[in-house]
């Protein structure tokens, strides 16, 4: 059987992984500042985090949802005081999709309402609902067309009540930082008038944090540098470190009841560990403190480069644009300077690095990118990299 052949893949076979690092089967280390799209929060291969996950796979890696298990409890506890939000509750998914789609059906049932409003460039999954909410076009099948999205430009809090006036709305949702569409973050201003503008037209809140959440933005959650409380708060990637888990946090306005959301596979035993000791570490090794710290000194030497067109982020968060197609200065990085990079349309490069990104590997990065931008692009694989995020 071959793979569905969906995925433009680097020749490059990545088969160990310490901190930042990853090596491929040749033992070539290669600077990770990408993360394996924003998933490695504590690094690859974090001792403690393998540990824990060894310890728990002997004991036990699965038991249905029809069973107690303290290790959610456990979760749930530690990510509300990690967070801020210890009077939320927590529904358990597996992925960043999955947290959406369960977020936007929650709306509407709480609303009894279907239209909703998001964002020119949101990216927030590829399932039904969240494919819906994404501002690709190319990505959405006949079958998601299900429902009414009112798409406005970020920022455009104008549009955004002229929508909300047809009182047909039962959600807004927005990413903390949009990632995919380029690193753009929401004005504060804007996140705070989105806020009074859903209470006032009774629509629910959402905030996708699945990208920007997890400290990466240098605080837990990135609408926080805007002071809002959203009714909900989607969850993923960093939160397991690679283990496939996502989740929902929920206002107390929302009511549960039996069977109004599930999941066979959600808060597993081994996922809830990986989660657990994601947090453990997080706390531990200050690591938000570090994507806020490291964050604000490689933009401080990206400030320096005069190439560079725009710079846009927050924390270990960061988008460098350029006047021109940024495919060959990434083909470079990585194949001649063993970096890897993210990528944001044609013109942006995106760093979304581990949150234990030290020093050094950011003076390696600036040094590296410098080398590249002044030197001549060289060529050594024919590669194309352009659609490679
Ligand atoms: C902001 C945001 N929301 C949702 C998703 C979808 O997450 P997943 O791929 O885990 O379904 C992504 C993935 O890149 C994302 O960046």
């Amino acid at each position: 059987m071959n793979l569905f052949n969906v995925y433009p893949l680097f020749e490059i076979e990545i088969t160990k992984g310490i901190n930042c690092q990853t090596y491929d089967v040749h033992g070539i280390e290669y600077l990770d500042l990408y993360g394996g799209h924003a998933v490695i929060s504590i690094g690859h291969s974090h001792p403690y985090y393998v540990q824990k996950l060894a310890h728990q796979a002997e004991k036990l890696i699965f038991y249905s949802n029809s069973v107690v298990n303290k290790l959610q409890v456990e979760l749930a506890e530690k990510l509300g005081k990690a967070s801020g939000y210890c009077d939320y509750a927590l529904f358990l998914v597996n992925s960043g999709a999955e947290a959406n789609e369960n977020a936007l059906k929650l709306a509407s049932f709480h609303t009894g309402k279907s239209k909703v409003i998001a964002f020119n460039k949101s990216f927030h999954g590829r399932t039904s609902a969240a494919v819906r909410v994404t501002n690709n076009a190319k990505i959405v099948a006949p079958i998601n067309e299900g429902f009414e999205v009112d798409f406005c430009l970020l920022n455009d809090i104008d549009a955004v009540r002229a929508s909300l006036k047809k009182g047909d709305v039962c959600a807004i949702i927005i990413e903390g930082i949009q990632g995919v569409g380029g690193i753009n973050i929401p004005q504060p201003h804007f996140m705070q008038e989105l806020r009074k503008a859903c209470t006032e037209y009774g629509a629910i809140f959402i905030v996708d944090e699945v990208q920007s959440g997890y400290g990466r933005s240098g605080k837990f959650f990135a609408h926080q540098h805007a002071d809002v409380r959203p009714d909900l708060i989607t969850i993923a990637k960093g939160m397991g470190n690679g283990f496939p888990i996502g989740g929902l946090l929920i206002n107390p306005m929302f009511k549960a009841s039996y069977g109004l959301l599930g999941t066979t596979f959600g808060g597993s035993h081994l996922a809830c560990t990986a989660a657990i000791a994601v947090l453990d570490v997080i706390k531990a090794e200050k690591l938000i403190e570090n994507a806020r710290k490291i964050g604000d000194y490689l933009m401080q030497e990206l400030r320096n480069i005069s190439q560079i067109k725009e710079l846009r982020g927050s924390g270990l968060m960061i988008g460098i644009e350029f006047e021109q197609n940024v495919t060959d200065i990434r083909h470079s990085l990585l194949f001649d300077k063993k970096i890897f990079t993210g990528v944001s349309g044609t013109n942006t490069i995106r760093l979304l690095p581990p949150l234990c990104l030290s020093k050094a590997d950011a003076d390696l990065f600036v040094e590296k990118l410098k080398e590249v931008l002044t030197g001549t692009i060289t060529t050594s694989s024919k590669q194309d990299i352009s659609k490679i995020m």
